[in-house]
């Protein structure tokens, strides 16, 4: 492979078998809760296997701004917090890049403190809506200034003493629960967060692990109650992240598509809000075995052997979408090998990632020769199945990845199965979630080319 530090494209050729054995990095949501909720609470975190990609980074920096000691020693990532209350007023604005989980979970975290803070972002950050935080930041007591539609760059100054509230969240979003409820550690009293539909639960998870006080009631019809005691302590912990499993999602999603592909992916989170798309994979007859299942660092994980298979189309049903929302774009290119019309729904929530990645996804799928229809919040894919000459009725083409790493990754992987090469008009943004993507499919067999300029 042939890539520089920063390569503008990249080009993925149909690919021999995908062979060999790879430790995902760690889990993305996990590593930004252990260097915020670390550098938050009293003590030393020791974290281990920490994604150490642009995103989380960010997240490290914006604790260091307000008083929390951040030091890599060997392989552990060792934290020192601020405690709980005590954070410091940063004094020049948090940029957080393209990090949506590292902005709004600051945002929270942050906005009850008697102080000013301003959070910027690029690009595509921007572009994303601020306002599902900033709405019950509010009504904290938060005063807020942000760009037109509620979007970065925002500043926020808390109020002497922030009200906690009783708040519901409007849209399955794991990102909005968390920011609430780390805004209410920094208020008097309890802090209770409604919802509806559950997303992933890390951060109910951690901040138990670090010491708050806080109790989930789920009733018959599976709505949650999060109910979180104000202003208490937390102590630090150690913390191993296990690998992520949204980034798990390409290699794996590869080497069922490549022929005569087998590898073994090692240590993936198996959190049940975050295995949608393995639950997806297999009704659609994916050859996956889950080996040696284990519980590290109170999360389930497992080793997933992976071999090429005949995949046929599935209806993935709305409800399932919170458990593998970043994966629809892997599985888009699954089922753009797959038997038959595979029907999505339920996807309103990618319009507001990274880029709109409903119409990124079928966008470059069209642009690659895949049937597929884009609905408000579903879409249609039209497949070429394996048996029938792997992807031969797909031709290549140049994507548009507009900032997204998981768009990058997506159409990377359908190159390495494509009968025409695909490229993606911008590799870098891959470093946000998964560093070592293009090294560890490389390393597997996958034939990529970087650092040319789309033709
Ligand atoms: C995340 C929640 C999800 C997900 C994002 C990470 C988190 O976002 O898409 O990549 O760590 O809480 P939403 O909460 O906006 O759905």
């Amino acid at each position: 492979m042939v890539h520089g530090a920063a390569p503008l494209s990249a080009v993925a050729h149909r690919s021999e078998s995908l062979t060999g054995t790879i430790r995902i990095p760690g889990d993305k949501s996990i590593s930004h809760r252990a260097l915020m909720f670390g550098g938050l609470a009293s003590g030393e975190t020791r974290i281990t296997g920490l994604l150490e990609g642009e995103d989380v980074l960010a997240t490290g920096r914006a604790m260091q701004a307000m008083g929390a000691r951040i030091v890599k020693e060997g392989d552990v990532w060792v934290v020192n917090g601020a405690g709980n209350g005590c954070l410091l007023e940063p004094e020049a604005p948090l940029d957080f890049g393209n990090a949506g989980t590292g902005v709004r979970l600051t945002m929270g975290l942050v906005g009850p403190y008697h102080f000013e803070a301003t959070f910027t972002g690029d690009a595509s950050l921007s572009k994303r809506p601020m306002g599902r935080v900033l709405d019950p930041l509010r009504r904290m007591g938060v005063q807020v200034q942000a760009a037109e539609g509620d979007r970065l760059p925002v500043t926020l100054f808390g109020p002497r003493i922030a009200s906690p509230i009783h708040y519901r969240v409007p849209m399955p979003s794991a990102q909005v629960k968390s920011a609430v409820l780390l805004a209410g550690l920094n208020a008097p009293g309890t802090t209770t967060v409604i919802e509806p539909v559950m997303t992933r639960d890390h951060t109910e998870r951690m901040l138990a692990g670090f010491g708050a006080q806080l109790s989930v009631e789920t009733d018959s019809a599976g709505l949650r109650t999060i109910a979180l005691q104000g202003q208490g302590l937390l102590q630090g912990r150690a913390i191993d992240v296990p690998g992520d499993p949204s980034s798990t999602a390409f290699p794996l999603v590869a080497a069922l598509l490549v022929p005569g592909s087998e590898i073994t992916i090692q240590n993936v989170l198996m959190n049940p809000t975050r295995t949608g798309l393995i639950t997806t994979l297999l009704e659609m007859g994916a050859d996956i075995d889950i080996v040696n299942p284990r519980v590290s660092g109170g999360e389930d994980v497992a080793d997933l052997t992976v071999r090429a298979s005949r995949l046929k189309a599935v209806n993935v049903p709305p409800e399932r979408a919170p458990s593998m929302i970043d994966e629809y774009p892997a599985l888009a290119v699954a089922a753009a090998f797959a038997e038959g019309e595979t029907v999505m729904t339920g996807l309103e929530e990618l319009r507001v990632k990274e880029s709109d990645r409903l119409l990124a996804v079928a966008n470059g799928l069209k642009a690659n020769g895949v049937d597929c229809d884009e609905g408000n919040a579903s879409l249609r894919v039209r497949g070429v199945a394996a048996g029938r000459g792997l992807g031969a009725g797909h031709r290549g083409a140049v994507v548009a990845t507009h900032l997204d790493h998981r768009i990058a990754m997506a159409f990377i992987v359908m190159g390495l199965a494509s009968q025409h090469p695909v490229a993606i008009d911008d590799a870098a943004m891959i470093a946000t979630s998964f560093p070592e993507f293009l090294d560890l499919m490389t390393g597997l067999g996958g034939r990529i080319v970087c650092g040319q300029r789309a033709a």
